[in-house]
């Protein structure tokens, strides 16, 4: 079965690709000929999934799934939350965000925070919502060379690694989107 992811990341791609496991067939917003930046301008993670992912079905006619991601930090009262991308501002840059972030928490001696994910269905004229929280709390510097986005400084619970250090299949494992993800698969599994 095909179906569209409505990313313009190709490391979530290979992330989800490599959690799908043969079963689905991923096409990417390129494979559909979208080049579009997709419009994300609510204030909630689920708002904006939805909209991403209507926006293709509206204009490409496809079905397809879109996530939206967000780290809330509890010393910045759930900051930077749905503003995750954009936190050091525009152009978005992981760089940037991450050091504004290590900035904001200099002082702080509480350093847990949160990754949720909302993945939003568009399928048969339906829609559907998933969710994964992965648990966790902020390093003082970055530590490892993998992953994306604010994975250098996010040590999630229970581990000795920042996400950036995990493989693939071990993030996926314990990580908010391959927890939305999985929720997702095992959905279509029962189609
Ligand atoms: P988006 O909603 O997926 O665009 O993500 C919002 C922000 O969270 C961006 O800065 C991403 O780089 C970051 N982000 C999303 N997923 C992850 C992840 O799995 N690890 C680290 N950062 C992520």
């Amino acid at each position: 079965m095909k179906i569209c992811f409505a990313t313009n990341n190709p490391k979530k791609i290979e992330e989800v690709n490599a959690a799908l496991a043969g079963n689905f067939e991923l096409v990417s917003l390129t494979d559909i000929g979208c080049t579009d930046e997709l419009p994300e301008t609510g204030d909630t993670l689920e708002h904006n999934a939805f909209q991403k992912a209507r926006y293709v079905k509206e204009h490409f006619g496809v079905d397809c799934f879109a996530d939206d991601t967000g780290l809330e930090v509890d010393a910045l009262e759930g900051e930077p939350g749905v503003y995750s991308g954009r936190y050091a501002g525009e152009p978005r840059s992981d760089e940037r965000n991450i050091d504004l972030l290590l900035k904001n928490l200099e002082n702080a001696s509480i350093r847990t925070a949160r990754f949720k994910t909302v993945i939003a269905l568009l399928l048969n004229g339906e829609e559907y919502k998933f969710e994964g929280v992965a648990e966790g709390e902020i390093l003082n510097k970055r530590t490892g060379n993998g992953g994306f986005g604010y994975d250098p400084i996010f040590l999630p619970n229970g581990y000795q690694k920042s996400f950036a250090e995990l493989s693939l299949v071990e993030k996926n494992a314990i990580s908010h989107r391959g927890k939305a993800v999985s929720e997702l698969i095992a959905f279509l599994n029962h189609i």
